[in-house]
């Protein structure tokens, strides 16, 4: 992992914000004012529905997506005793802004078994995926036992997820001698190749604790930046400064597709 500075004047990011949050960005400087308005998006993912008046009427026919929904992968996060919360994002087509779905709500089914091949399943249920949302899924998971793994993987019409692994917290009342967890940072893309995270992916680890930054501003270019991709080309959207949702929901995309970190995700829980 490589450590760059992001150092963006805060009036620049908020250039297309209401003159009220660009004011607040002047305030609070660039990194606070995403914290806050990270909050607010976090506090729209607990419930993992649109604001009330947005909500997308049409649900669609999970048959009309011809390719897999999964390139993103899957994840889960902020282990509790009981509790574990379990992520992916649909999205065929992952370095597109529509991400290769129409704006309407997918459902997704879900599963969390005790063993890898799915025999011994003890929750299952249906999410939505909402286009507000950019069709990412949250679902916590109640009513599991402490401090042990569980699989878990995702279903849309035809199409099945990759398995993720996860582990739930140590019971408040537990005594405990060890926990191993790993501290990761500053992720780069366009600095070179994240195989950090296939020997992390391969660890044995309680939890990851990731300490940012996830994702980097910087234009990324077509070969990839230091990737420097002779196979392929990124659209010319990345080659700018992360600036507008789309932006950021595009960089995000990019940076969950890389294999590596997928694999690290699927492996164990971040917190
Ligand atoms: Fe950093």
């Amino acid at each position: 992992m490589t450590s760059a500075r992001t150092g963006t004047p805060a009036d620049r990011t908020a250039a297309t914000h209401s003159p009220e949050l660009r004011a607040a960005a002047a305030r609070l400087g660039r990194r606070r004012f995403l914290t806050v308005t990270g909050a607010a998006a976090a506090l729209a993912f607990a419930v993992n529905l649109p604001t009330a008046g947005t909500a997308s009427a049409a649900e669609l026919d999970a048959a009309k997506i011809k390719s897999d929904p999964f390139t993103l992968g899957v994840g889960s996060g902020d282990p509790q005793p009981t509790s574990v919360l379990l992520w992916t994002r649909l999205a065929p087509s992952p370095y597109e802004s529509d991400s290769g779905l129409p704006r309407t709500r997918v459902s997704v089914r879900w599963e969390v078994a005790h063993d890898e091949r799915f025999t011994r399943v003890t929750r299952r249920g249906t999410a939505t995926a909402h286009p507000e949302f950019d069709h990412s899924v949250h679902v916590e998971v109640p009513g599991l036992d402490a401090d042990r793994f569980y699989f878990y993987r995702f279903r849309v019409g035809s199409w099945i997820s990759p398995v993720g692994r996860t582990r739930t917290a140590p019971a408040l009342s537990a005594n405990i001698a060890e926990l191993k967890l790993a501290a990761v940072s500053c992720q780069a893309y366009h600095d070179g190749y994240f195989t950090a995270y296939k020997h992390l992916a391969a660890e044995d680890l309680d939890v990851v604790v990731h300490l940012g930054d996830y994702l980097y501003e910087y234009a990324v270019t077509a070969v990839g930046g230091a990737r420097n991709y002779t196979d392929r080309r990124l659209p010319a959207h990345y080659n700018r400064e992360t600036i507008t949702l789309e932006d950021y929901r595009l960089r995000y995309g990019l940076y969950k597709s890389d294999p590596d970190l997928m694999a690290a995700h699927a492996a164990h829980p971040f917190v």
